[in-house]
């Protein structure tokens, strides 16, 4: 039962979308029409600028650092719950339930997740997704390398196997939302940071 509620409190927190409510408050408009269509801090950067975008970024992440929190509380000595709440938070972000189920990619609150999960791990993964970042003005490309390293750098550095098993669906998420983008990267057409697309 408890398993259950940390995996549903963390899907309705995760669903609250912090760059269309942003979008909301500051312009009337629905983010999710303007700019690359993502409900995320990326696109938020585009539309609305740094101050909201550095805003909705923090807020994404720290849902999913409580969303792991709420785990590890209600699961108590199962390693599972705080990973399935780290999975639930995720999947509330991209597929939110107070918004069509039209939400982001799950990145921001990926990194609050797994900088909980495995703080190691996600800090190496996390400064080489910053580092292609710099070099290519991809965001899409940093964020596919940060989900990508995670398995191989929790496996290396010998986290848990729910960390593992965890990570590898964050993967898999990531990759899945992020479908477009790799398309248009394939085809260089891809936004890069500071293009108002
Ligand atoms: O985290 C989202 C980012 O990887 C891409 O966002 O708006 O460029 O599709 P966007």
């Amino acid at each position: 039962m408890q398993v259950f509620a940390a995996l549903i409190i963390s899907y309705l927190l995760g669903s609250i979308s912090f760059s269309f409510l942003a979008g909301k408050l500051l312009k009337g408009i629905d983010i999710r029409k303007h700019g690359s269509g993502n409900a995320g801090a990326t696109n938020t950067l585009r539309i609305l600028g740094k101050g909201p975008a550095i805003a909705v970024l923090a807020l994404d992440v720290i849902k999913g650092i409580a969303a792991v929190w709420i785990g590890r509380w209600l699961g108590g000595e199962n390693d599972w719950v705080p990973v399935w709440a780290g999975l639930s938070v995720i999947a509330g972000h991209n597929w939110p339930v107070y918004f069509g189920f039209k939400g982001g990619k799950g990145i921001a609150t990926a990194i609050g997740v797994t900088a909980t999960l495995c703080f190691l791990p996600a800090l190496f993964a996390g400064i080489i997704a910053i580092g292609s970042i710099f070099i290519t003005r991809y965001v899409s490309l940093g964020s596919l390398i940060f989900t990508g390293l995670l398995p191989i750098s929790i496996w290396i550095m010998g986290e848990p196997l729910p960390v593992l098993i965890g990570s590898l669906l964050i993967a898999v998420f990531s990759f899945v939302r992020h479908r477009t983008n790799i398309m248009k990267l394939i085809r260089g057409q891809e936004n890069k940071l500071g293009s108002k697309r």
